[in-house]
């Protein structure tokens, strides 16, 4: 048997396609540019893995508290946050055939035309603007967020209030983020809506630099445990010159994708930038240069020190991480084509277990047979109280098919009910596993337990 691994984005996006994990969005009308629909499996796929990173970051630890604000962002907050002014990629315009493009993805030439009759590169912002209520005007604007880490900034004292937290703490986000990329490319890499799982994390300023080597830590530790290989990861440390407008130092967690190897996650020393960009009368905590003189927002956003009880301006540890770029990394580690000794050819989704769109498949080998039908679907029931996730009812009357559908999308365990498993006591059914097809006899009485055993050692 030879393997190989998807070395080519088309693979992914044909099985994506085909299978109903993700679809070009608005597709009737012909799309819409860097927008793509998570279908039934995506839409799992993806769940799981931001379930993963809620768990990591909240439930299994103690220092870290969970929030869900709003995408429609008030335009002071972008303006003090920096967005407004520095928010921007270099965008340069195509002479010959007009079309648009960011100039760190060209080189020089157009990439339509291939003109290199282009104009300076100048800065695009790339805020996403909306009008909010119902009059329309110079004054009515509100920005979609192009991060979700600023309604952490703003809440910072609500969520401090309401916790009575110490320093170090950190706030949890997961949510939606919109960017007018002016190349929106490669899949579901680079997308004008997308999701962020980002944790702020608040220190005592002087101990960032520790913190910060620590995250960098914890988060590749946590990628490796959603599957992805050693050897297609990689830290990056960004030169200054490439540094966001808020951060001292970013290190950014690349990943080998398809198309290159490139960023998966960034995790950045914000120092108090954003708190004290926020904060009424900045100057009265000694806050640095970066600070707008008219600030207007109606709070300090500072933490009393128990010691010398005097206002502390927190710095911030931010590991900040695509969803859809993890979906994308796992995919591609996952998706494994297999030549068989007979020739022929097995594609398996080898995702790890607990990020399984479908957790069983329950399959009755024969569709119309009521009495095995009726077993299927009682066992489905007993599994779907587990908890685990979706358990599929699988009922086409091919299991042949019904293996290979599930080995494409990386159902880790079949369970197929038969004459054996109606006719004699005790029942069976036939399990399969779908890295190695390996199957055996389980007694129906002990389903349950074997499955549950199989997620809790698997994942
Ligand atoms: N709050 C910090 C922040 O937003 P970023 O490096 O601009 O930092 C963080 O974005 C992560 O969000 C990236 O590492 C990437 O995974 C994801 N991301 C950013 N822009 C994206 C886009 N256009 N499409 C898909 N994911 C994107």
């Amino acid at each position: 048997m030879t393997v190989s691994v998807a070395n080519s984005m088309n693979d992914l996006i044909a099985l994506c396609k085909r299978r109903g994990f993700i679809f070009p969005s608005s597709e009737i009308y012909g799309g819409l540019q860097g927008l793509y629909d998570y279908g039934p499996l995506g839409v799992e796929l993806k769940n799981n893995l931001k379930n993963a990173w809620w768990r990591s970051m909240v439930y299994e630890r103690d220092d870290v508290e969970g929030l869900d604000s709003c995408i429609l962002t008030n335009k002071l907050t972008l303006r003090h946050s920096g967005h407004e002014a520095t928010f921007t990629d270099p965008l340069v315009d195509c002479r010959d055939c007009k079309s648009r493009w960011r100039a760190d993805h060209v080189n020089g030439k157009c990439q339509k035309c291939g003109s290199t009759n282009l104009t300076d590169p100048r800065p695009f912002n790339m805020m996403f603007k909306t009008t909010v209520g119902p009059v329309v005007d110079e004054e009515s604007y509100a920005y979609l967020r192009p991060e979700t880490a600023q309604g952490i900034f703003t809440n910072f004292k609500n969520v401090l209030d309401s916790t009575s937290r110490k320093l170090p703490f950190g706030i949890a986000q997961i949510g939606k983020a919109f960017r007018n990329e002016i190349t929106p490319r490669n899949f579901i890499f680079r997308v004008r809506e997308f999701e962020q799982m980002e944790l702020e994390f608040f220190v005592e300023p002087g101990t960032d630099m520790e913190w910060h080597e620590t995250w960098v830590e914890t988060r590749m530790n946590w990628w490796k445990e959603q599957g992805l290989s050693s050897d297609n990861l990689q830290v990056l440390h960004q030169k200054p010159e490439d540094l966001s407008h808020y951060s001292k130092a970013t290190v950014d967690i690349l990943y080998r994708f398809p198309h290159g190897l490139e960023e998966l996650e960034g995790i950045a020393d914000r120092t108090d930038y954003d708190l004290g960009s926020h904060s009424k009368n900045p100057e009265d905590m000694g806050l640095s240069a970066h600070v707008s003189p008219n600030i207007d927002s109606t709070e300090k956003l500072s933490i009393r020190d128990a010691v010398s009880n005097k206002a502390v301006v927190p710095f911030v540890i931010e590991p900040s991480a695509g969803v859809d770029r993890g979906v994308l990394a796992v995919l591609t580690e996952a998706f494994t084509k297999e030549t068989l000794e007979n020739g022929s050819e097995r594609i398996v989704l080898k995702l790890k277990p607990h990020l399984s769109p479908i957790k069983v498949a329950v399959i009755p080998l024969a569709k119309n047979n009521p009495a095995i039908v009726e077993k299927a679907l009682q066992i489905k029931k007993d599994l779907q109280k587990l908890g685990l996730g979706r358990i599929l009812f699988e009922n086409t009357g091919n299991v042949g098919k019904g293996y290979r559908r599930h080995d494409e999308i990386g159902t880790p365990i079949c369970a197929t009910v038969d004459f054996e498993s109606i006719e004699q006591t005790p029942a069976s059914v036939t399990i399969r596993n779908r890295d190695t097809t390996a199957q055996e006899r389980i007694e129906v009485s002990n389903l349950v337990n074997y499955v549950r055993d199989f997620y809790q050692t698997q994942s």
